[in-house]
Protein backbone atom coordinates (compact mmCIF):
# COMPACT_ATOMS: atom_id res chain seq x y z
CA UNK A 1 0.00 0.00 0.00
CA UNK A 2 1.03 3.35 -0.86
CA UNK A 3 1.12 6.32 1.19
CA UNK A 4 1.48 10.47 0.17
CA UNK A 5 2.46 12.55 3.25
CA UNK A 6 2.10 15.97 2.96
CA UNK A 7 4.84 18.40 2.17
CA UNK A 8 4.08 21.23 4.11
CA UNK A 9 2.80 23.66 7.21
CA UNK A 10 2.24 26.89 6.35
CA UNK A 11 1.56 26.21 2.36
CA UNK A 12 -1.70 23.83 1.53
CA UNK A 13 -1.44 20.44 1.12
CA UNK A 14 -1.86 18.93 -2.20
CA UNK A 15 -3.31 16.05 -3.15
CA UNK A 16 -3.75 14.71 -6.58
CA UNK A 17 -6.01 11.41 -7.23
CA UNK A 18 -6.93 10.16 -10.35
CA UNK A 19 -9.75 7.68 -10.62
CA UNK A 20 -8.66 5.18 -13.42
CA UNK A 21 -8.69 1.65 -14.40
CA UNK A 22 -5.70 -0.29 -14.02
CA UNK A 23 -4.00 -3.20 -13.90
CA UNK A 24 -3.07 -4.36 -9.92
CA UNK A 25 -2.04 -7.35 -8.47
CA UNK A 26 -4.90 -8.73 -6.27
CA UNK A 27 -4.09 -12.50 -4.50
CA UNK A 28 -1.51 -13.26 -6.69
CA UNK A 29 -3.78 -12.19 -10.26
CA UNK A 30 -3.34 -9.25 -12.28
CA UNK A 31 -6.61 -7.68 -12.23
CA UNK A 32 -8.06 -4.94 -14.08
CA UNK A 33 -9.87 -2.79 -11.49
CA UNK A 34 -11.14 0.80 -11.09
CA UNK A 35 -8.22 2.54 -8.75
CA UNK A 36 -7.05 6.08 -7.24
CA UNK A 37 -3.86 6.34 -8.28
CA UNK A 38 -2.93 3.11 -9.76
CA UNK A 39 -2.98 1.57 -5.83
CA UNK A 40 -5.63 -1.10 -4.64
CA UNK A 41 -6.40 -0.14 -1.83
CA UNK A 42 -5.70 3.82 -2.77
CA UNK A 43 -3.25 5.68 -0.91
CA UNK A 44 -3.19 6.61 2.49
CA UNK A 45 -4.31 9.99 2.80
CA UNK A 46 -2.12 11.20 5.88
CA UNK A 47 -2.82 15.00 6.89
CA UNK A 48 -2.24 17.05 10.31
CA UNK A 49 -5.06 18.52 12.27
CA UNK A 50 -5.05 22.07 11.06
CA UNK A 51 -3.64 21.59 7.52
CA UNK A 52 -5.62 23.56 4.60
CA UNK A 53 -5.80 20.40 2.19
CA UNK A 54 -6.59 20.55 -1.22
CA UNK A 55 -7.24 17.00 -3.09
CA UNK A 56 -7.40 17.38 -6.62
CA UNK A 57 -9.87 14.92 -8.12
CA UNK A 58 -9.25 14.09 -12.18
CA UNK A 59 -11.73 11.21 -13.55
CA UNK A 60 -10.73 9.03 -16.26
CA UNK A 61 -13.41 6.19 -15.13
CA UNK A 62 -15.37 6.89 -18.20
CA UNK A 63 -18.30 7.56 -16.17
CA UNK A 64 -19.71 10.44 -13.56
CA UNK A 65 -17.44 9.69 -10.29
CA UNK A 66 -17.23 12.18 -6.98
CA UNK A 67 -14.80 12.17 -3.66
CA UNK A 68 -16.63 12.21 -0.51
CA UNK A 69 -14.08 11.92 2.54
CA UNK A 70 -16.10 9.81 5.30
CA UNK A 71 -16.22 11.00 9.02
CA UNK A 72 -14.06 14.29 8.18
CA UNK A 73 -15.82 16.95 10.07
CA UNK A 74 -16.07 19.96 6.53
CA UNK A 75 -18.21 21.94 5.84
CA UNK A 76 -21.04 20.50 4.01
CA UNK A 77 -20.82 22.21 0.46
CA UNK A 78 -17.31 20.79 -0.23
CA UNK A 79 -18.56 17.39 0.99
CA UNK A 80 -21.89 17.74 -1.27
CA UNK A 81 -22.33 14.48 -2.89
CA UNK A 82 -24.43 15.79 -5.27
CA UNK A 83 -21.23 17.35 -7.11
CA UNK A 84 -20.38 15.24 -9.84
CA UNK A 85 -16.86 14.74 -11.66
CA UNK A 86 -17.98 14.01 -15.52
CA UNK A 87 -15.30 12.02 -16.82
CA UNK A 88 -12.10 13.91 -18.15
CA UNK A 89 -12.76 16.52 -15.50
CA UNK A 90 -10.82 17.41 -12.35
CA UNK A 91 -12.28 18.78 -9.42
CA UNK A 92 -11.00 20.37 -5.89
CA UNK A 93 -11.83 19.47 -2.65
CA UNK A 94 -10.47 22.41 -0.03
CA UNK A 95 -10.63 22.01 3.68
CA UNK A 96 -9.29 22.75 7.16
CA UNK A 97 -8.60 19.81 9.05
CA UNK A 98 -10.81 20.33 11.95
CA UNK A 99 -8.38 20.62 14.91
CA UNK A 100 -9.33 17.68 17.75
CA UNK A 101 -10.15 15.74 14.67
CA UNK A 102 -7.45 13.26 14.74
CA UNK A 103 -8.28 9.89 13.54
CA UNK A 104 -8.65 6.97 10.91
CA UNK A 105 -11.07 8.16 8.15
CA UNK A 106 -11.63 6.83 4.72
CA UNK A 107 -12.68 8.16 1.01
CA UNK A 108 -14.65 6.58 -1.44
CA UNK A 109 -17.14 7.64 -4.21
CA UNK A 110 -20.23 8.78 -3.79
CA UNK A 111 -22.22 9.25 -7.02
CA UNK A 112 -25.85 8.09 -6.03
CA UNK A 113 -26.33 4.94 -7.92
CA UNK A 114 -22.80 4.20 -8.81
CA UNK A 115 -21.47 3.85 -5.74
CA UNK A 116 -21.76 0.25 -4.89
CA UNK A 117 -20.78 -0.88 -8.36
CA UNK A 118 -17.27 1.73 -8.15
CA UNK A 119 -16.74 1.04 -4.16
CA UNK A 120 -16.57 -3.00 -5.11
CA UNK A 121 -14.43 -2.22 -7.80
CA UNK A 122 -11.86 -0.76 -5.41
CA UNK A 123 -12.07 3.03 -5.32
CA UNK A 124 -11.45 3.40 -1.43
CA UNK A 125 -8.60 4.14 0.27
CA UNK A 126 -7.53 5.11 4.17
CA UNK A 127 -6.67 8.92 5.64
CA UNK A 128 -4.97 9.34 8.85
CA UNK A 129 -5.22 12.59 10.74
CA UNK A 130 -2.17 12.84 13.12
CA UNK A 131 -2.84 14.90 16.66
CA UNK A 132 -0.06 17.30 18.23
CA UNK A 133 0.71 14.22 20.36
CA UNK A 134 -0.50 10.79 20.36
CA UNK A 135 -0.60 9.22 23.37
CA UNK A 136 0.18 5.70 22.48
CA UNK A 137 3.42 4.94 20.58
CA UNK A 138 2.88 1.31 19.85
CA UNK A 139 3.63 0.25 16.08
CA UNK A 140 0.85 1.31 14.12
CA UNK A 141 -0.63 -0.64 10.88
CA UNK A 142 -3.38 0.70 8.91
CA UNK A 143 -5.58 -2.35 7.93
CA UNK A 144 -8.41 -1.58 5.10
CA UNK A 145 -10.61 -4.62 4.77
CA UNK A 146 -11.64 -4.72 1.22
CA UNK A 147 -13.35 -7.76 -0.14
CA UNK A 148 -13.04 -8.53 -4.05
CA UNK A 149 -14.87 -10.89 -6.28
CA UNK A 150 -12.83 -11.46 -9.51
CA UNK A 151 -14.19 -12.60 -13.03
CA UNK A 152 -11.57 -13.43 -15.26
CA UNK A 153 -9.22 -10.50 -14.91
CA UNK A 154 -11.74 -8.16 -13.88
CA UNK A 155 -14.47 -7.29 -11.26
CA UNK A 156 -17.50 -9.50 -10.79
CA UNK A 157 -19.96 -7.11 -11.90
CA UNK A 158 -23.59 -6.97 -9.14
CA UNK A 159 -26.31 -9.31 -10.23
CA UNK A 160 -30.18 -8.58 -8.78
CA UNK A 161 -29.47 -10.20 -5.42
CA UNK A 162 -26.63 -7.94 -4.87
CA UNK A 163 -28.75 -5.16 -5.15
CA UNK A 164 -30.76 -6.40 -2.41
CA UNK A 165 -28.02 -8.29 -0.10
CA UNK A 166 -25.37 -5.99 -0.90
CA UNK A 167 -22.64 -7.65 -2.31
CA UNK A 168 -19.90 -9.70 -0.82
CA UNK A 169 -16.45 -10.40 -2.32
CA UNK A 170 -15.15 -14.26 -2.06
CA UNK A 171 -11.21 -12.31 -1.58
CA UNK A 172 -11.44 -10.99 2.04
CA UNK A 173 -8.16 -8.60 1.65
CA UNK A 174 -6.44 -6.40 4.11
CA UNK A 175 -4.18 -3.80 2.30
CA UNK A 176 -4.97 -5.50 -1.14
CA UNK A 177 -3.26 -9.18 -0.01
CA UNK A 178 -4.64 -12.20 1.53
CA UNK A 179 -3.77 -13.00 4.85
CA UNK A 180 -0.44 -10.56 5.19
CA UNK A 181 1.48 -10.51 7.96
CA UNK A 182 2.21 -8.02 10.63
CA UNK A 183 4.74 -7.66 13.16
CA UNK A 184 5.75 -5.67 16.03
CA UNK A 185 9.03 -6.05 18.21
CA UNK A 186 7.60 -5.51 21.36
CA UNK A 187 4.47 -7.44 21.36
CA UNK A 188 1.67 -4.91 21.18
CA UNK A 189 0.01 -3.83 17.53
CA UNK A 190 -2.30 -0.64 17.41
CA UNK A 191 -4.53 -1.96 14.79
CA UNK A 192 -6.44 0.83 13.06
CA UNK A 193 -8.77 -1.05 10.83
CA UNK A 194 -11.52 -0.04 7.94
CA UNK A 195 -14.42 -1.71 6.54
CA UNK A 196 -14.32 -0.16 3.14
CA UNK A 197 -16.59 -2.94 1.99
CA UNK A 198 -19.74 -2.45 0.87
CA UNK A 199 -21.47 -5.43 3.10
CA UNK A 200 -19.64 -7.29 4.56
CA UNK A 201 -19.65 -7.47 8.51
CA UNK A 202 -16.33 -7.96 10.64
CA UNK A 203 -16.63 -9.55 13.95
CA UNK A 204 -13.01 -9.07 14.93
CA UNK A 205 -11.01 -11.10 17.05
CA UNK A 206 -7.47 -12.05 17.61
CA UNK A 207 -7.17 -15.39 18.63
CA UNK A 208 -7.02 -16.14 22.37
CA UNK A 209 -6.28 -12.77 23.04
CA UNK A 210 -8.14 -9.64 24.11
CA UNK A 211 -8.34 -6.56 23.21
CA UNK A 212 -8.04 -2.76 23.78
CA UNK A 213 -10.57 -0.75 22.19
CA UNK A 214 -9.84 2.85 21.84
CA UNK A 215 -12.53 4.09 19.80
CA UNK A 216 -14.51 4.15 16.26
CA UNK A 217 -11.79 6.12 14.06
CA UNK A 218 -13.06 10.01 15.13
CA UNK A 219 -10.65 10.35 18.43
CA UNK A 220 -10.38 8.40 21.43
CA UNK A 221 -13.20 6.77 23.33
CA UNK A 222 -13.42 8.76 26.73
CA UNK A 223 -11.78 5.39 28.16
CA UNK A 224 -10.11 2.06 27.06
CA UNK A 225 -12.59 -1.13 27.14
CA UNK A 226 -11.46 -4.62 27.31
CA UNK A 227 -13.38 -6.68 24.45
CA UNK A 228 -13.02 -10.25 23.14
CA UNK A 229 -14.29 -9.21 19.54
CA UNK A 230 -15.45 -5.90 17.65
CA UNK A 231 -17.95 -5.79 15.01
CA UNK A 232 -16.98 -3.57 12.23
CA UNK A 233 -19.93 -3.06 9.85
CA UNK A 234 -19.28 -1.31 6.63
CA UNK A 235 -18.03 2.09 6.95
CA UNK A 236 -17.35 1.46 10.62
CA UNK A 237 -13.21 1.80 12.11
CA UNK A 238 -11.61 0.86 15.03
CA UNK A 239 -8.63 1.58 16.64
CA UNK A 240 -7.34 -1.44 18.76
CA UNK A 241 -4.41 -2.78 20.93
CA UNK A 242 -3.30 -5.97 21.09
CA UNK A 243 -0.47 -7.91 23.05
CA UNK A 244 0.63 -11.01 21.61
CA UNK A 245 1.17 -13.54 24.27
CA UNK A 246 2.92 -16.25 21.52
CA UNK A 247 5.82 -15.17 19.04
CA UNK A 248 4.47 -18.34 16.56
CA UNK A 249 2.24 -16.02 14.80
CA UNK A 250 -1.27 -15.06 15.74
CA UNK A 251 -4.59 -14.81 13.74
CA UNK A 252 -6.74 -11.61 12.87
CA UNK A 253 -9.95 -13.43 11.90
CA UNK A 254 -13.37 -12.45 10.98
CA UNK A 255 -15.43 -14.60 13.28
CA UNK A 256 -19.18 -15.84 12.60
CA UNK A 257 -21.86 -13.08 11.76
CA UNK A 258 -25.39 -13.03 11.22
CA UNK A 259 -26.07 -9.94 9.70
CA UNK A 260 -30.04 -11.16 8.88
CA UNK A 261 -32.21 -12.48 6.56
CA UNK A 262 -31.01 -13.02 3.10
CA UNK A 263 -33.46 -11.11 0.79
CA UNK A 264 -32.05 -13.62 -2.15
CA UNK A 265 -35.32 -13.77 -5.42
CA UNK A 266 -37.57 -11.38 -3.49
CA UNK A 267 -37.07 -8.43 -6.49
CA UNK A 268 -39.24 -11.00 -8.71
CA UNK A 269 -41.52 -12.50 -6.26
CA UNK A 270 -45.44 -12.09 -6.11
CA UNK A 271 -46.51 -10.21 -3.22
CA UNK A 272 -48.01 -11.68 -0.21
CA UNK A 273 -45.00 -13.59 0.73
CA UNK A 274 -44.29 -11.17 2.98
CA UNK A 275 -40.98 -10.70 5.24
CA UNK A 276 -39.68 -14.18 4.70
CA UNK A 277 -39.47 -15.45 1.16
CA UNK A 278 -36.33 -15.66 -0.90
CA UNK A 279 -34.28 -17.96 0.00
CA UNK A 280 -35.11 -18.07 3.32
CA UNK A 281 -31.03 -18.47 4.86
CA UNK A 282 -28.97 -15.67 5.84
CA UNK A 283 -26.20 -13.51 5.25
CA UNK A 284 -22.93 -13.41 6.56
CA UNK A 285 -20.12 -15.50 7.33
CA UNK A 286 -20.76 -18.86 9.44
CA UNK A 287 -17.05 -20.17 9.31
CA UNK A 288 -14.37 -18.06 10.74
CA UNK A 289 -12.05 -15.84 7.75
CA UNK A 290 -8.02 -15.90 8.41
CA UNK A 291 -7.68 -11.69 7.90
CA UNK A 292 -3.92 -11.54 8.70
CA UNK A 293 -1.13 -13.37 11.06
CA UNK A 294 0.26 -11.18 13.95
CA UNK A 295 4.12 -11.19 14.80
CA UNK A 296 5.50 -10.89 18.01
CA UNK A 297 9.80 -11.01 17.80
CA UNK A 298 9.89 -11.03 21.65
CA UNK A 299 7.27 -11.03 24.26
CA UNK A 300 6.86 -7.91 26.28
CA UNK A 301 4.09 -6.65 28.99
CA UNK A 302 1.23 -4.22 27.37
CA UNK A 303 1.88 -1.13 27.82
CA UNK A 304 0.40 1.60 30.36
CA UNK A 305 -3.00 2.59 28.58
CA UNK A 306 -4.38 6.06 30.03
CA UNK A 307 -7.09 5.09 32.47
CA UNK A 308 -8.65 8.61 30.59
CA UNK A 309 -8.00 8.66 27.06
CA UNK A 310 -10.19 11.76 26.02
CA UNK A 311 -13.09 14.07 27.67
CA UNK A 312 -16.19 14.32 25.58
CA UNK A 313 -18.53 17.50 26.28
CA UNK A 314 -21.53 17.35 28.65
CA UNK A 315 -24.61 18.20 26.83
CA UNK A 316 -27.56 18.76 28.32
CA UNK A 317 -30.57 16.46 26.46
CA UNK A 318 -33.34 17.24 28.65
CA UNK A 319 -34.54 20.21 26.36
CA UNK A 320 -33.19 18.74 23.40
CA UNK A 321 -35.06 18.33 19.84
CA UNK A 322 -35.86 15.02 19.21
CA UNK A 323 -35.93 13.58 15.93
CA UNK A 324 -37.09 9.85 15.34
CA UNK A 325 -35.57 8.35 12.19
CA UNK A 326 -36.77 4.93 10.48
CA UNK A 327 -34.94 2.35 8.28
CA UNK A 328 -37.09 -0.25 6.44
CA UNK A 329 -37.65 -2.62 3.72
CA UNK A 330 -40.74 -2.50 1.55
CA UNK A 331 -41.91 -5.66 -0.59
CA UNK A 332 -44.77 -5.52 -2.21
CA UNK A 333 -45.35 -5.71 -6.07
CA UNK A 334 -42.56 -4.60 -7.76
CA UNK A 335 -38.78 -4.11 -6.85
CA UNK A 336 -37.63 -4.35 -3.18
CA UNK A 337 -37.29 -0.38 -1.61
CA UNK A 338 -34.97 0.69 0.87
CA UNK A 339 -36.19 3.24 2.69
CA UNK A 340 -35.18 6.40 5.20
CA UNK A 341 -38.63 7.60 7.29
CA UNK A 342 -40.64 5.49 4.64
CA UNK A 343 -39.44 7.04 1.40
CA UNK A 344 -36.71 6.59 -1.17
CA UNK A 345 -34.17 9.29 -1.67
CA UNK A 346 -35.17 12.57 -3.94
CA UNK A 347 -31.93 14.47 -4.41
CA UNK A 348 -32.21 17.97 -3.31
CA UNK A 349 -35.41 17.05 -0.88
CA UNK A 350 -34.62 18.39 2.11
CA UNK A 351 -36.06 16.13 5.15
CA UNK A 352 -35.94 18.51 7.61
CA UNK A 353 -34.19 21.46 9.24
CA UNK A 354 -31.62 21.87 12.76
CA UNK A 355 -30.11 24.98 14.14
CA UNK A 356 -26.73 25.64 13.40
CA UNK A 357 -25.36 25.50 17.39
CA UNK A 358 -27.74 23.28 18.59
CA UNK A 359 -27.63 19.70 19.79
CA UNK A 360 -30.08 17.10 19.09
CA UNK A 361 -30.99 14.16 20.09
CA UNK A 362 -31.79 11.46 17.18
CA UNK A 363 -33.81 7.75 17.81
CA UNK A 364 -32.64 5.67 14.42
CA UNK A 365 -34.97 3.15 14.35
CA UNK A 366 -34.20 -0.36 12.04
CA UNK A 367 -37.51 -1.87 11.31
CA UNK A 368 -36.66 -4.22 8.62
CA UNK A 369 -35.29 -8.01 8.86
CA UNK A 370 -31.42 -7.66 8.11
CA UNK A 371 -28.65 -5.28 9.64
CA UNK A 372 -28.50 -1.46 8.26
CA UNK A 373 -25.20 0.86 9.19
CA UNK A 374 -26.59 4.26 9.73
CA UNK A 375 -23.84 7.11 8.83
CA UNK A 376 -24.29 10.45 8.96
CA UNK A 377 -22.01 12.73 7.03
CA UNK A 378 -20.00 15.71 8.80
CA UNK A 379 -21.00 15.69 12.64
CA UNK A 380 -19.53 13.38 14.72
CA UNK A 381 -22.04 11.90 16.60
CA UNK A 382 -22.19 9.93 20.74
CA UNK A 383 -24.36 6.70 20.81
CA UNK A 384 -26.41 7.25 24.28
CA UNK A 385 -28.63 4.00 23.96
CA UNK A 386 -28.86 1.22 22.04
CA UNK A 387 -32.45 -0.47 22.88
CA UNK A 388 -32.91 1.84 25.48
CA UNK A 389 -29.91 0.83 27.56
CA UNK A 390 -26.80 3.13 28.08
CA UNK A 391 -23.78 2.49 26.11
CA UNK A 392 -20.80 1.68 28.20
CA UNK A 393 -18.52 4.01 26.49
CA UNK A 394 -18.94 7.62 25.34
CA UNK A 395 -16.88 7.70 21.60
CA UNK A 396 -17.10 9.67 18.34
CA UNK A 397 -18.61 7.90 15.45
CA UNK A 398 -19.89 8.72 12.04
CA UNK A 399 -21.60 5.33 11.74
CA UNK A 400 -23.27 2.72 13.57
CA UNK A 401 -24.92 -0.55 13.12
CA UNK A 402 -28.44 -1.20 14.09
CA UNK A 403 -29.07 -5.22 13.88
CA UNK A 404 -32.76 -6.08 12.70
CA UNK A 405 -35.59 -5.07 15.20
CA UNK A 406 -32.96 -2.79 17.41
CA UNK A 407 -33.00 1.43 17.84
CA UNK A 408 -30.42 3.65 19.04
CA UNK A 409 -30.16 7.35 20.50
CA UNK A 410 -27.69 9.04 19.39
CA UNK A 411 -26.57 12.53 20.50
CA UNK A 412 -25.72 15.02 17.57
CA UNK A 413 -23.66 17.96 18.11
CA UNK A 414 -24.58 20.82 15.39
CA UNK A 415 -21.25 23.28 16.11
CA UNK A 416 -20.18 25.31 13.65
CA UNK A 417 -21.19 24.38 9.99
CA UNK A 418 -24.13 25.28 8.24
CA UNK A 419 -25.71 23.33 5.14
CA UNK A 420 -26.92 20.47 3.55
CA UNK A 421 -25.90 17.23 5.04
CA UNK A 422 -26.95 13.47 3.89
CA UNK A 423 -27.18 10.67 6.10
CA UNK A 424 -28.04 7.19 5.05
CA UNK A 425 -27.45 3.32 5.43
CA UNK A 426 -24.20 2.12 4.95
CA UNK A 427 -24.99 -1.13 2.65
CA UNK A 428 -24.07 1.24 -0.28
CA UNK A 429 -25.97 -1.09 -2.78
CA UNK A 430 -29.17 0.37 -0.47
CA UNK A 431 -27.77 4.18 -0.29
CA UNK A 432 -27.73 3.55 -3.99
CA UNK A 433 -31.10 2.00 -4.01
CA UNK A 434 -32.89 5.32 -2.21
CA UNK A 435 -32.13 4.68 1.98
CA UNK A 436 -30.58 7.86 1.72
CA UNK A 437 -31.61 11.70 2.64
CA UNK A 438 -30.69 15.08 3.45
CA UNK A 439 -31.39 17.75 5.64
CA UNK A 440 -30.22 21.19 6.34
CA UNK A 441 -28.20 22.93 8.75
CA UNK A 442 -29.72 26.26 9.34
CA UNK A 443 -28.31 30.04 11.02
CA UNK A 444 -32.18 30.90 12.24
CA UNK A 445 -34.96 28.94 13.78
CA UNK A 446 -37.94 27.56 11.96
CU1 LIG B 1 -18.89 6.57 3.58
CU2 LIG B 1 -22.14 8.87 2.67
O1 LIG B 1 -20.53 7.67 3.05
CU1 LIG C 1 -19.65 9.53 4.83
CU1 LIG D 1 -28.96 -1.11 4.54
Amino acid sequence: MTSTEPSGTDEAVEIDLEAARAVVPVAGRAAHLPTYNAAFPGPVLRFREGDRVRVRLTNRLGEPTNLHLHGLHIPPDVDDPLRLVADGDTTTYEFVVAPGSAGLYWYHPHAHGRVAPQLFGGLAGALVVDGPHEPLPEVEHVLVLKDLTLAGDTVEPHDADDWLNGKEGDLVLVNGEREPSLASVHATLRLRLVNACNARYFLLAVEGHPMTLLGAGIGFAEEPSTVESVLLAPGERADVLVTLARTDGVPLVALPYDRGHDMSGMDSMAPGHGHHGGAGGRLGNEAPIALATLHARELAPPPDVPTRLASLPDHDTAGAPRRRIVLSEEMGAGPVRFLLDGRPFEPGRIEFRARAGSVEVWEVVNDADMDHPFHLHVFPFVVLTRNGRPEPVRMWRDTVNLAAGERVELLVPFDDFTGTVMYHCHIVEHEDRGMMAMFDVDDVES
